[in-house]
């Protein structure tokens, strides 16, 4: 666990999302032949951020940076560190994180990041949640003066009319990362689960994701609940969490952020861990009181039977009175962006974050949980504590950005899809773009005023 006295954390953090978007329950819907209440209400994204032509994963990261370092007043050599977590990568080389560097520089000045290090963090999903325990542990053993960013930054495409295709979106988040943090510092535990899965990946060279849908769903499931698991033993031993006689450790937690593909997985997650957590407790018999006992896998000889009996309850689970009140004070309240943008693969749980900061839903002192899932597949759970700092942390401004949005008509959306569109439908103004691709494959940015 980190120093007390000099705790490390998130103190700062900036979204940039892409000014064009799709709205799921409007041609969409009808062309695709798809219930627009199933994309609001089963799915729960209701608009996809789409990136225009001059757009990619760079020049997103390098909003989010940008906005972060002017917001935060911070100068180039106060940075020590840029991990940009992503799986949207330009280059299979070179790290995104030097195009960034060059492109903070059109505006910082030739140079003014060169004693800054950068690595790409590739692990699906997780990627960023890896970066910044990576950088915590960095921070820790640095002059207090020093900060680091993570930056998380994709673009979630799938092939055109697949059923992933309503879960898409794009953007990218920064978070910053110093000692004595005004929001969240780190309580240096963190759980781990990792197995080899083929729920979800991308082949090199292909463009969009290979998706076993819901395979990927189940991995989710089973490799966050394992991550929980690991949290918890670590911090019953470390003394962190130490539950009475009738409770469980989330019990302990007031937020709990999961990775969020789209807004309806947290409602799965959340109904997975919390059945996990209360069975056994004395809650869980009032529970069964009202909706019947959990099916037993040994009770039944047919694995299918089993699956069924098993979905019903989770049905009513979701539905119980108990559930849904611990869902809404706990878990809702970090999906309400993520309804307006769709899936930003790796820096999703952090937009939940934004969720939460621009609702005013945080107090300092609370505990929140992030449940971060990248496929292939590994969880990854960490705590942090609201400081006395939140006040002071100034709004991202993105609720009003997200807003003030423009929908493209589902053949634009097409042609950007397939790469297909050269022209930018919002040509670029104050931003960085991406300018050309020269003939050895070496990408061209630059900051357009
Ligand atoms: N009104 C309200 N709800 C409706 C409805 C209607 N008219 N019609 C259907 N629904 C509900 C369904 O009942 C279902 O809810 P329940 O689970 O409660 O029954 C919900 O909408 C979803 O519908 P389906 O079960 O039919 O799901 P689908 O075939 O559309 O597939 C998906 C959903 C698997 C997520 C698919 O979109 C997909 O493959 N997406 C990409 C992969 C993904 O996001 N996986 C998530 C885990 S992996 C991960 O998290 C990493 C990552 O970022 C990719």
């Amino acid at each position: 666990m980190f120093k007390s006295d000099s705790p490390v954390g998130i103190d700062d953090l900036s979204v940039y999302v892409p000014e064009l978007f799709v709205s799921t329950t409007g041609e969409f819907a009808v062309k695709r032949g798809i219930e627009p209440a199933k994309l609001a209400r089963g799915i729960g994204i209701e608009r996809m951020a789409i990136p225009d032509a001059h757009e990619d994963a760079a020049t997103m990261a390098a909003m989010s940076a940008l906005e972060l370092m002017r917001r935060s007043d911070l100068r180039p050599e106060q940075v020590g560190k840029i991990y940009v977590g992503t799986e949207s990568a330009v280059d299979e080389a070179k790290a995104i994180g030097t195009y960034v560097i060059g492109m903070l520089e059109k505006v910082y000045g030739p140079g003014s990041f060169q004693e800054c290090s950068t690595v790409e963090f590739k692990s699906a999903c997780i990627g960023t949640t890896y970066a910044l325990e990576n950088m915590s542990y960095w921070l820790a053993q640095e002059e207090q003066d020093q900060v680091g960013l993570v930056v998380a930054s994709d673009v979630a495409r799938y092939d055109l009319c697949s059923s992933g295709e309503y879960t898409q979106g794009a953007g990218s988040v920064s978070l910053l990362v110093r000692h004595r943090p005004r929001l969240l510092a780190f309580e240096g535990i963190f759980g781990a689960f990792t197995r080899d899965e083929n729920d979800f990946f991308r082949p090199i060279g292909e463009r969009t994701a290979v998706v076993n849908g819901k395979h990927s769903n189940d991995c989710y499931l089973m490799a966050v609940d394992g991550a929980f698991a690991s949290f918890e033993r670590k911090a019953r031993r470390g003394g962190l969490i130490d539950p009475g006689l009738g409770e469980c450790p989330t019990d302990y937690v007031q937020h709990i952020l999961f990775h969020l593909p789209y807004p309806r997985m947290a409602e799965y997650a959340a109904a997975s861990l919390f059945r996990q957590e209360w069975r056994g407790l004395s809650r869980w018999r009032e529970l069964e009181g009202e909706i019947g006992p959990e099916p037993r896998v040994e009770d039944y000889a047919d694995g299918g039977d089993y699956a069924r009996a098993d979905f019903e309850f989770r049905k009513k689970f979701t539905r119980s009175e108990l559930f849904m009140q611990a869902f809404r004070s706990k878990v809702e309240g970090s999906t309400s962006i993520s309804r307006q943008v769709g899936n930003i693969y790796t820096g999703s749980i952090y937009l939940g974050l934004a969720s939460l900061l621009e609702s005013g839903k945080l107090s300092p002192g609370e505990r929140a949980c992030f449940g971060s899932y990248g496929s292939g597949c590994s969880a990854l759970v960490f705590s942090a504590l609201v400081q006395p700092g939140l006040g002071s942390v100034p709004s991202t401004g993105i609720l009003e950005r997200l807003a003030a949005r423009r929908e493209i008509s589902l053949a634009e959306y097409e042609q950007l899809h397939e790469g297909r569109r050269k022209e930018s439908i919002i040509p670029p103004r104050e931003e960085f773009a991406l300018l050309r691709v020269d003939e050895q494959g070496y990408r061209h940015y630059d900051f357009v005023r």
